[in-house]
């Protein structure tokens, strides 16, 4: 058990799950957590836009909802022409469809004004024939200078038509829901980092108890003082945590702020778009992160991680002893980022967007200083294919892939896995 109480008198405020240091020592490429070679697809779906970041419409179960036959998705997306490290600064939320889960049409950016300088992740819910889209203002409006302040936002009033093909319109109504207390989590100006975060909401209900909650990135506030300061090192500089409020009455828009769910306190500074799978009566919490966001002596991946509880609220351990599910291949270290779990006929199934191919060993800082068409040529800038994750206990498998933006519709069954073809060959052997 992880003892995360501040020592005493210390201030600082701890979560009551933590991804410790001596558990993140342990990250290592397995079998298990490494993700095939990703190529690029055959024909780009989209290839007016750069599509990163990317969620589902769901019902408040969970399930991902079908209206009127279509799987509906949201991306961050910025034009294709730009360079792909910009995408950041002019992020656009966007709507795809699709009638089979594999061929995807743009129904456009969703809102025409939003709130922010841009728009970054979030989440969506169909609730009863409304749609609430979650997202994350960043920068402040009216600024004339890009700045990284990051609100918790939801937009209310959407609806979808298929009278005529399909259409997502408002009129919608931007709500500011949430920013940091500065207590359980940091502001920007309390801030040591490279950019701190409060963001990515995550809609979820709990299926056992019923209660509503709101899951989102953030940062815990690490005082000089506190046990967790450490001077020297600037281990405090990696303070990432798993935020959630509460909504008592289950109303999308009315949130209440509580302590974090999990944190990463030397360890890690990004904990991003955490969401949560809940399967065989247990909790699994997904995160994304990077290489360059562990904290001092350690090394990690961009990878997504994930973690187990038996309650929401839960004492929750690391998957695989070290918290690693699946990571890209060592020839290919930036491949896939901004991974997604969600369940599918007894497997858990994950997106990701393709993000940079074709390595010649450089670190992405150096792909960004690679001339600009090289730059452009080597981002994905899709969805990237969809893993399949076998999930036991504490353990998980990546088992195979599907296509690059293969969502399956409910209730399909998905196909045997590589794994299974290849020990059907064996045994005719
Ligand atoms: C992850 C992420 C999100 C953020 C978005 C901004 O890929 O950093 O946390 O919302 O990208 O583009």
């Amino acid at each position: 058990m992880n003892d995360h109480s501040p020592g005493e008198g210390a201030p600082g405020y701890r979560a009551r799950a933590g991804w410790t240091r001596e558990q993140a020592a342990g990250l290592e490429r397995t079998g298990e957590t490494t993700a095939p070679v990703f190529y690029p697809p055959e024909t780009d779906q989209m290839p007016h836009l750069h599509i990163w970041d990317t969620w589902f419409l769901r019902e408040r179960d969970g399930t991902l909802a079908e209206v009127d036959g279509y799987r509906v998705c949201f991306s961050l997306t910025a034009p294709a022409e730009l360079l792909p490290g910009k995408r950041h600064d002019v992020a656009t939320i966007r709507a795809f469809y699709s009638a089979d889960g594999r061929e995807w049409q743009d129904a456009g950016p969703v809102f025409s004004e939003a709130l922010g300088q841009r728009q970054w992740a979030g989440s969506a819910l169909y609730d009863d024939g409304d749609v609430y889209l979650f997202y994350t203002a960043a920068g402040t409006d009216g600024a004339e200078e890009l700045t990284y302040s990051q609100r918790i936002v939801a937009a209310s009033g959407g609806r979808v038509d298929t009278t005529d093909g399909f259409e997502l319109r408002g009129p919608w109504t931007h709500h500011e829901l949430l920013s940091p207390d500065g207590e359980r989590y940091e502001r920007e100006d309390q801030s040591r980092a490279m950019i701190y975060t409060f963001r990515d909401p995550w809609f979820f209900e709990d299926p056992e108890t019923g209660e509503t909650w709101l899951l989102f990135e953030a940062n815990s506030p690490v005082p000089e003082g506190s046990d967790l300061f450490d001077g020297d090192a600037g281990k405090q500089e990696f303070n990432g945590s798993v935020g959630i409020a509460h909504s008592p009455t289950g109303d999308p828009l009315a949130w209440e702020l509580e302590a974090p769910l999990l944190d990463a306190v030397g360890v890690n500074q990004e904990l991003e778009r955490p969401h949560v799978v809940y399967r065989d009566g247990l909790y699994y919490l997904f995160i994304s992160s990077h290489l360059h966001t562990f904290g001092p002596e350690l090394s990690g991946y961009d990878a997504l991680y994930g973690f187990v509880a038996e309650e929401l609220h839960g004492e929750y351990v690391p998957l695989n002893g070290s918290g690693l599910v699946a990571t890209n291949p060592p020839n290919a270290p930036f491949q896939a980022y901004s991974w997604m779990a969600f369940p599918h006929d007894g497997e858990v199934l994950v997106q990701n967007f393709f993000n940079y191919f074709d390595f010649a060993g450089e670190t992405l800082d150096e792909i960004a200083h690679l001339p600009e068409s090289e730059q452009r040529r080597r981002f994905g800038g899709t969805l990237g294919p969809t893993l399949r994750l076998d999930v036991s206990g504490t353990r998980t498998e990546i088992v195979g892939k599907l296509g690059h933006w293969e969502i399956p519709m409910a209730g399909e069954s998905l196909g045997p896995t590589e794994r299974e073809l290849l020990a059907r060959a064996h045994a005719d052997d």
